[in-house]
């Protein structure tokens, strides 16, 4: 028996999000920069003998059954590895909200496909695992690796970048009673925006290489990144938690920017480190409480799924 692998499968936040289109298959087109932080999960993967995979969690308000992303991933990775006698016993700790644009469940099953490889030795490389991973999930790809990477297409393009500096500290508020259906978020922005949408390849492309020259991504004396997500515009307005939570962040003292991530209803705010971070969130908790909501503060980090020693 090989000793039990453990990974940390951190959340990211989107710091651009930009729907460009919609593609033939039905996905939209999209030019993101997506950026890991330090609030994370943990899997805990050993072999069984019996060929069984099984998952178990530490929230009970999460499926543990066949449509987690979790054994979705561990199966086509043992599909694809052709041993389909291997097994494995997976235990999830569980700190990133549920639902929340966090990617939370994309990441949980990036590091399963990580533990996995590792436990099995499979030997599949980064970019293997990267094609795999795209197979369960737009935002799947990202998680691998993590840290700050543009990501197009249907977002499984990945163009690594300089990670963002370091001291950057981030303010998250999330409703817990509120999460947000990643399809009708991209159903409503095409219902309002489709006949503004970009049409064609060209089109993408210039909007890709705006974002790849933008300076914004190395922050300059202070001045740091214009964040845009457009799912905010569509979300927003029929989401009471969202315009809560972007109402808080916006009035904190010290915040460089404010945004909703993903297809929410997570936000977050950008501070010039982790220190103010902590300290508005302080300042925040009383408030949070008041309005049920939840709140973190988060360090940018500049990696993925990470195996624990
Ligand atoms: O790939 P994922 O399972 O995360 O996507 C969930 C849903 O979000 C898709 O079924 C689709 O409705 C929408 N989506 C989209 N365009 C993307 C990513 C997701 O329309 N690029």
């Amino acid at each position: 028996m090989t000793a039990p692998v453990r990974v940390t499968a951190p959340a990211k936040v989107n710091l651009h999000l930009e729907v460009l289109g919609l593609r033939s298959d039905g996905f939209h087109e999209l030019a993101m920069v997506m950026q890991s932080i330090d609030l994370s999960d943990e899997l805990c993967c050993e072999n069984t003998a019996d060929g069984t995979l099984s998952l178990s969690c530490d929230v009970p308000d999460l499926s543990c059954g066949d449509d987690n992303l979790i054994l979705r991933a561990a199966r086509l990775l043992r599909e694809r590895s052709g041993f389909n006698e291997l097994g494995a016993q997976i235990h999830l700790s569980k700190r990133i909200p549920i639902g929340a644009g966090l990617a939370g469940g994309s990441s949980d099953g990036a590091a399963a496909l990580v533990a996995l490889n590792h436990l099995w030795g499979l030997g599949f490389e980064v970019s293997q695992i990267e094609r795999l991973a795209a197979d369960l999930g737009s935002d799947m790809p990202f998680c691998v690796s993590g840290g700050t990477q543009l990501c197009f297409g249907r977002g499984e393009q990945l163009e690594p970048l300089q990670p963002l500096e370091a001291q950057l500290g981030l303010v998250l508020v999330k409703d817990p009673r509120v999460s947000v259906s990643t399809p009708w978020a991209y159903g409503e922005c095409r219902r309002q925006r489709g006949d503004h949408y970009l049409i064609d390849e060209a089109s993408f492309e210039q909007r890709r290489q705006l974002l790849r020259d933008a300076s914004w991504l190395c922050p300059i004396g202070g001045e740091v990144l214009p964040l845009r997500n457009d799912l905010q515009e569509v979300v927003a307005p029929q989401t009471p938690s969202v315009q809560m939570a972007l109402e808080c962040l916006q009035a904190l003292p010290g915040q460089l920017q404010s945004a909703m991530s993903g297809s929410g209803p997570s936000c977050f705010a950008l501070f010039p480190d982790r220190t103010g971070a902590d300290r508005a969130l302080q300042h925040l908790e009383a408030e949070l409480q008041g309005l049920g909501l939840c709140g973190w503060s988060c360090s940018l980090i500049p990696h993925g799924v990470k195996l624990m020693a």
